[in-house]
């Protein structure tokens, strides 16, 4: 046994696993139980964070099932006191609508931003008080590389995940020194039901495959490496930052490749 080779376990923890259910959060949810935690899967679809939980004790693991809804400030506080503080916290679930700005309805805005930036502070503020109140914690919201580039009909959706960023570096600011640590995760293309309506079109797949450096889209289980990181202490000296796991996307403009 080496000094490290226990940097990435999770035995005796404790994580909520919010979006659970589906996509990122299923997986994620699967990783953590196979590094050693005990998983909380909540997800609205509770039949679906159940099928997680089964899939998490067929392989061997510990997890709980909860009908948990984003949008309550109440089903986090429920949550807090049938599980006590949990040592780490992901939080997946999201929507977006694909319209350009102009076509956006008022009822549309409120939908994305009610979801993805109102229900992510919500259950962050309740799940940080406590870890703060212990003294020790780690929160992992996923963000996206719409925080960082868009393209036509990406507007709100991009401006929530840019703001779960910036919400979530100055949670890490406030919080640091009470033990607590704040991360973002900012997927590319996973194939997930979210990316559903972008798959059914051959050419919009083909062409965001092509637009990243490994030129396909990534299974949501290649999320799971770095929740893992960032939920344990092989990450205890990282906090406030946006963690890119998006082949690449962001770090090349992609408009042309010289002959070279
Ligand atoms: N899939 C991608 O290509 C991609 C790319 C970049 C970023 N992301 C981000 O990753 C995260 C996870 O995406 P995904 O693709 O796994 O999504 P998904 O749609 O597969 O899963 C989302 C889950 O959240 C749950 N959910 C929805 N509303 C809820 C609510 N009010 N309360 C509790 N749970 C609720 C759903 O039931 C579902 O199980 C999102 O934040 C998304 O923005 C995904």
């Amino acid at each position: 046994m080496g000094e490290f080779t226990d940097l990435f376990r999770l035995d005796g923890r404790t994580a909520f696993v919010v979006g659970a259910g589906s996509g990122i959060g299923a997986a994620s949810a699967r990783g953590l139980a196979d590094f050693g935690a005990h998983v909380v899967c909540a997800d609205l679809a509770e039949s679906h964070a159940r099928a997680t939980a089964r899939a998490i004790e067929a392989a061997g693991g510990k997890a709980d099932v909860v009908r948990f809804d984003v949008r309550q400030a109440s089903d986090t506080q429920a949550l807090l006191d049938r599980y006590g503080t949990p040592d780490v916290l992901v939080h997946t679930p999201a929507i977006n609508v694909r319209k350009p700005l102009l076509s956006i309805s008022d009822e549309e805005f409120d939908r994305v931003v009610e979801l993805n930036l109102a229900g992510t502070f919500r259950l962050v503020r309740g799940v940080a008080a406590a870890m703060a109140d212990r003294g020790s914690g780690s929160i992992i919201v996923f963000s996206s590389m719409r925080a960082r580039v868009v393209e036509p009909g990406q507007g709100v959706y991009a401006a929530t995940k840019a703001g779960v960023v910036q919400m979530l570096r100055a949670l890490a600011a406030e919080l640091a020194a009470r033990g607590v640590r704040a991360n973002a995760i900012a997927p590319g293309v996973v194939e997930t039901p979210l990316t559903d309506q972008i798959r059914a079109d051959a050419g919009w797949a083909r062409a965001y495959a092509d637009k990243n450096m490994l030129r396909r889209w990534a299974r949501p289980e290649e999320m799971v490496g770095a929740v893992v990181y960032l939920a344990s202490d092989a990450s205890s000296y990282v906090t406030g930052s946006l963690l890119m796991a998006d082949g690449g996307w962001t770090a090349a403009d992609g408009r042309f490749d010289p002959p070279l």
